[in-house]
């Protein structure tokens, strides 16, 4: 009988899972380069669309321009509105990410079109009708000449948005477009050396992107924020939910030992956003005084955290920025993860073609710990 296995690592933390040309992410820098750009640098001087040139010809696809990208995402985005009424229909009582869950699982794998563009498509169609049906509003057509970022704020709010918004948002994609091998990506590559399809892949990796310990953690920030409410209520509320044993949200990363860099380009995004005074109206708890008691929290978590766990270096992380600068531009928190979804889709689909284009089955192994039959 074979040696029994032993397990490396309960989460896999040193193992190499795929070789990819998109993204590195070194986490004792703090430094995550994309497509050959470093993260701060891409979101400076890239739009969405420019990054998924990036991503998609960095996989293996045949150059595009981005205005290529952004005429054919607007000819999928008209596609992807013919499905919302039954998206709408099908996504009664769901949650947005959930919502979406469905509607891009009613998507077939097998379609003429690029998936990878009906896919990037389909998220800010579909989140934004799911949004607007929370509040009770009809579903906004998109329009085909604007580009990702202006499209899905148009289609949430049925307004043309302030192009300070655009910019912001466009930093919020592009920096969160691909992150190695997290484990909504890895996902999407195990269902993808399947040759399950490439919505199958994206649905597969939205679902783990959903839990608070990835993609779920920026609407809890905000309940953070809430519950804080001023100042003087911090570190009470700090030393309660960490004697509790409770983590904190937007704290930590498996990778980053150091502060995610990340969090550096959002937080700046923020600043810009806060000091053109284009913060969302309506939105609780938004602008100059909710900044303030945000960055006072960051500075008492990371004391707190380090008094709590000295041996263990626990940073800020992409999610805290994110729920800031999310909530700046008006986007409802419960739709927070989808939005994540939005960006991170251009990253998973690049993922599924280097993956396809690798062919083999990712299949690791188990180490037994159950009980042997008698002898
Ligand atoms: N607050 C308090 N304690 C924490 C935190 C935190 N945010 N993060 C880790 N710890 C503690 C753990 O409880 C653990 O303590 P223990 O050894 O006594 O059990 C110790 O620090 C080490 O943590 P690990 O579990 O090894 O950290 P891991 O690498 O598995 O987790 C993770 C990383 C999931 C991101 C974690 O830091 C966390 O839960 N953070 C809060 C959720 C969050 O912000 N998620 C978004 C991550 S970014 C992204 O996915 C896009």
């Amino acid at each position: 009988m074979d040696k029994p296995l032993k397990a490396t690592a309960s989460g896999l933390d040193s193992v190499v899972a795929a070789e990819t040309a998109l993204s590195h992410v070194d986490g004792e820098a703090g430094r995550l380069i994309v497509a050959g750009h470093d993260i701060g640098a891409l979101a400076a001087s890239h739009d969405y669309e420019g990054a998924l040139a990036l991503l998609w010809r960095a996989a293996g696809r045949a150059p595009e321009t981005a205005g290529n990208i952004r005429a054919a995402l607007g000819r999928a985005k008209f596609d992807a509105f013919g499905h919302v009424p039954a998206l709408l229909a099908a996504s009664e009582g769901l949650t947005v990410v959930e919502g979406l869950r469905a509607g891009l699982a009613m998507l077939p794998d097998d379609h003429a079109l690029a998936p990878e563009l009906r896919l990037v498509a389909a998220h800010p169609v579909f989140v934004a009708a799911l949004c607007r049906r929370a509040e009770g509003k009809a579903p906004v057509a998109p329009d085909p000449a604007r580009g990702q970022a202006a499209d899905f704020l148009a289609m949430m709010t049925g307004e043309t948005p302030k192009p300070e918004k655009v910019r912001a948002l466009d930093a919020y994609l592009v920096t969160v477009i691909d992150h190695g091998m997290n484990a909504s990506t890895f996902a999407a590559r195990v269902i993808a050396s399947t040759r399950a399809g490439m919505v199958s892949a994206i649905v597969g990796g939205l679902c783990a992107l959903k839990g608070p310990l990835h993609g779920g953690a920026p609407g809890p920030v905000l309940d953070m924020l809430d519950e804080i409410g001023v100042e003087e209520a911090i570190m009470p509320w700090l030393d309660a939910h960490l004697a509790e044993g409770d983590r904190l949200m937007g704290f930590g990363h498996r990778i980053y030992k150091v502060r995610d860099p990340r969090a550096d380009v959002l937080n700046e995004a923020v600043a810009r956003l806060a000091a053109r005074g284009a913060e969302g109206p309506g939105t609780e708890g938004s602008g100059a005084g909710r900044i303030a008691l945000a960055r006072a929290v960051e500075r008492k978590a990371l004391e707190a955290l380090h008094a709590a766990r000295p041996g263990r270096r626990l940073d800020t992380n992409v999610e805290f920025f994110t729920a800031l600068l999310l909530e700046a531009l008006a986007i409802p928190r419960a739709a927070f993860t989808a939005v994540f979804g939005m960006a991170r889709v251009g990253g998973w689909t690049a993922h599924v073609i280097e993956q396809e284009r690798v062919g083999r089955l990712i299949r690791p192994q188990s180490a037994y710990v159950g009980l042997w039959p008698e002898e």
